[in-house]
């Protein structure tokens, strides 16, 4: 089953001469269990793919399937609910609130989506996996940016979404580390049915991915 579907996707920026054209008829799909990797450069439009696909950004023509529904067709709040329902998102800055700590982190996701979180059981078995469960009391500042890294990762996660986008999400890892979480996402893919959605730069990921696109000045296409 198709989980997010993108029909000839535009996207510019600008206006007139200082126009530019970042993704060029861009069609992707992402099935259900399966992670999907989109490999390129920096500057070849891997950021804006991603958010695009999530719904955070609104492309200049073609569209957007998450599930079937055409995001178009919804109005923001709806399009909100969907994302806090379906989407986990792990971005390049990591987003962690500055003033809370690792463990609250986890409770602020908890606070925003009541129901249908990870449980507790599985949940510990991830920041163990992530080698995170000692930082529980530290603030991201006193972290090291594969820390902020991880956390960042865990806490996508902890809302148990179908759906995981993340942009280059081991950028700051050294390789032992590139290998756990290669293996966490594909056994999200695998044993929780989930679709992945990773884009980066690592070649260090190939090896776990189910599908692999590359994109190159904004064209995109299957190898
Ligand atoms: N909001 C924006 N306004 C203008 N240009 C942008 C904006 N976002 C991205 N770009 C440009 O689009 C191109 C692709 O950016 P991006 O999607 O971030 O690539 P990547 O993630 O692969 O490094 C770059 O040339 C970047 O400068
Ligand atoms: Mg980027």
């Amino acid at each position: 089953m198709e989980k997010v579907i993108l029909r000839e996707i535009n996207k510019y920026f600008g206006e007139k001469k200082n126009r530019i054209h970042v993704l060029t008829n861009v069609n992707f799909k992402a099935q259900k269990g399966e992670l999907c990797l989109v490999l390129g450069p920096s500057g070849s439009g891997k950021s804006t793919f991603l958010t695009i696909a999530g719904g955070i950004q609104t492309p200049s023509s073609g569209e957007v399937l998450i599930d079937n529904v055409k995001l178009d067709s919804l109005k923001e709040k709806q399009k909100e609910q969907l994302r806090l329902e379906k989407i986990g998102f792990v971005l390049q800055n990591y987003s962690l609130v500055p003033y809370l700590r690792v463990e609250e982190q986890f409770e602020l996701a908890r606070r925003v989506k009541k129901e249908g979180n990870m449980n507790k059981a599985d949940f510990t078995a991830v920041i163990k996996q992530l080698g995170i469960a000692d930082l529980l009391n530290q603030y991201p500042r006193e972290l090291s940016g594969g820390q902020r890294q991880r956390v960042a990762i865990a806490r996508a996660l902890y809302s148990n979404p179908d759906i995981i986008f993340a942009d280059e999400p081991t950028a700051a890892l050294d390789s032992q580390r590139v290998v756990e979480v290669g293996k966490l996402f594909r056994d999200l893919a695998h044993n929780h049915n989930k679709s992945v959605i990773i884009v980066t730069h690592d070649l260090r990921l190939k090896e776990y991915a189910n599908r692999i696109y590359e994109i190159m000045d904004g064209n995109l296409k299957q190898v």
